[in-house]
């Protein structure tokens, strides 16, 4: 078993089904309908339905089959999540849950990718599978139970989350070419995060000068 095999096997849900349950009605009782909290409760549900099937694929190939399938909607939620959600909620004070997030989602795509690696015939590959599977239950109990709620209630800029949120996930999801914010060209990608109309205020900033590279 190796180090990042402990760390998550460490993590493994302590909670009971009951209680993740109730940490996800308080979530959707949070949301209102088109905000980043009912997407991202939609990706949870995604996820579970996934693992669900990738747990009930036959050896070989199917699981193959529904590991790509899970694979699209964890990534695509994730790195969202990594892109707009987290950093935001850092920005509104929550920095050491912030971490946490980032450091669970990390462990777990290093998991995914050991598992991209394991004979999907064999006895193993349902093994990683479930270590996956348990510590994201946990990662996805931890925002519906409090770091999204944390987020909901102190962030101003709700629905510039809720746009930039559904925009990232599109991109990994659907492609680039589907993204609202995308360029129309490969040579131009000066124009990226002009299209919108106006100048949106961030904060102190315009939006042309949030999107200006810091370095
Ligand atoms: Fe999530």
């Amino acid at each position: 078993m190796s180090i990042i095999d402990k760390v998550i096997g460490a993590v493994t849900p302590p909670e009971s089904d009951e209680a993740r349950a109730e940490a996800t009605a308080k979530a959707r009782a949070a949301a209102t309908p088109g905000d980043w909290l009912s997407l991202a409760l939609e990706h949870h549900g995604q996820i579970r339905a996934a693992f669900e099937a990738a747990r009930a694929a036959s050896p070989g190939e199917s699981r193959v089959a529904a590991m790509r399938a899970l694979a699209t909607v964890l990534n695509g939620h994730s790195l969202a999540e990594e892109v707009v959600l987290y950093p935001a909620l850092a920005k509104v004070g929550e920095k050491a849950h912030a971490g946490m997030a980032y450091t669970e989602q990390t462990t777990a795509k290093m998991q995914m990718a050991e598992l991209e690696r394991i004979d999907p015939a064999g006895e193993a590959w349902g093994d990683k599978l479930e270590h996956i599977r348990g510590a994201v239950l946990h990662h996805m109990f931890e925002e519906e139970g409090s770091w999204f709620l944390e987020l909901k209630e102190k962030a101003e800029d709700q629905d510039f989350l809720s746009r930039r949120f559904s925009e990232e996930y599109r991109r990994y999801v659907f492609g680039v070419a589907e993204s609202p914010a995308a360029p129309a060209a490969e040579n131009d990608l000066e124009e990226v995060g002009r299209n919108d109309a106006g100048p949106l205020q961030l904060g102190d900033q315009t939006r042309d000068e949030a999107d200006r590279p810091a370095f």
